[in-house]
């Protein structure tokens, strides 16, 4: 080999050694956000239209009433979001703001003249109640027929049976992972979910709806073995454990898309207010291996409050011999 040639070799061989080391040092595009502020103003839009269709052609306007017990900052907030949100597609709007030692018996009051009152359709009592009062019994009081949160034992067990009736609302966190997950192009179809969470509120009522989308879906809870093995098999992680920032950017398969519903609060000395809410998953380590994820604030919370309004709208089309939106 001549010494051109052989210089000529080297420089071939360097080439193309930084060209492999270029494309295996490659980062991978970065997971997006899903903007659950813009989906659920769109949602919203859409029902503000439906409103005026439903007072046009059945001069009826749908009606919700949210009951708040005691003076919880995190509900309180929630509660006030709640009847903004009421109030800006149209909503009627009642609001029973009543003290933390108020009696079981005298909420239950409250409860059953909402029942009674034909111009509310929908009945929301915030949740966590203090600890004297039965929440259970207070869920169950709630007429069937105005169940905002879609909590009952009948709507919960319409949810879960196949081939059952429709239920006549859906827990709205669930719904709104779910309306996410759909608005953003992720087909659920045959994909493996995992579930972080079992509540009643989100974990529980969120695996049935992925499983009616046929999705494969694992159910993760305190007391699961070897938790990050599973998530890592997740192409959809709904995460739903009150932890912040458990979920590790390590335990997650490369391209999975993460619906975050924790919304936790966590010392920050940096922030005027003291404090800054994170998810329950690591979000700055996250994004670079999944494909989409939803951001907190401002992905599943605004849905919760879009979905509260679908299913008082369903409820009172429900109300006029309608068919759910
Ligand atoms: N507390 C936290 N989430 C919810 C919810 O979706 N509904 C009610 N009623 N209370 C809550």
């Amino acid at each position: 080999m001549t010494q051109t040639n052989l210089l000529l070799g080297v420089a071939i061989a360097g080439v193309a050694i930084a060209a492999t080391a270029s494309l295996l040092g490659r980062k991978r595009k970065e997971g997006t956000n899903i903007d659950g502020k813009a989906i659920a103003a769109t949602i919203r839009a859409e029902i503000k239209d439906h409103v005026a269709q439903l007072q046009k052609e059945k001069d009826v306007t749908p009606g919700l009433a949210v009951v708040l017990v005691g003076n919880r900052p995190d509900s309180a907030t929630y509660v006030r979001m709640k009847k903004k949100a009421a109030a800006e597609v149209n909503f009627h709007s009642v609001d029973v703001e009543l003290d933390v030692g108020v009696t079981q018996e005298e909420l239950l009051q409250h409860v059953e003249d909402l029942n009674n009152d034909p111009k509310i359709h929908g009945i929301l009592v915030q949740l966590p109640l203090p600890k004297h009062i039965d929440e259970a019994l207070v869920l169950k009081r709630i007429a069937v027929e105005k169940d905002a949160d879609g909590f009952s034992a009948l709507n919960i067990g319409n949810l879960c049976l196949k081939g059952g009736d429709h239920p006549l609302s859906v827990p709205c966190t669930p719904a709104g992972c779910i309306e996410l997950l759909e608005r953003s192009n992720v087909d659920i179809s045959g994909k493996d979910a995992v579930v972080l969470g079992r509540s009643n509120i989100v974990g529980m009522p969120v695996a049935q709806l992925l499983v009616h989308k046929n999705a494969t879906v694992t159910v993760c809870h305190s007391r699961t073995k070897n938790i990050e093995q599973k998530v890592r098999q997740a192409d959809i992680v709904v995460a739903a454990i009150g932890k912040a920032d458990m979920v590790k950017g390590s335990w997650l398969k490369p391209g999975c898309v993460v619906i975050d519903v924790g919304i936790n609060s966590v010392d920050d000395k940096t922030k005027k207010r003291g404090y800054r809410l994170t998810g329950d998953v690591a979000f700055a380590e996250a994004k670079p291996v999944c494909s989409q994820i939803t951001p907190v604030p401002g992905g599943v919370g605004p849905m919760t409050i879009a979905m509260l309004l679908k299913n008082t709208l369903n409820l009172a089309r429900h109300s006029s011999g309608l068919t759910p939106i």
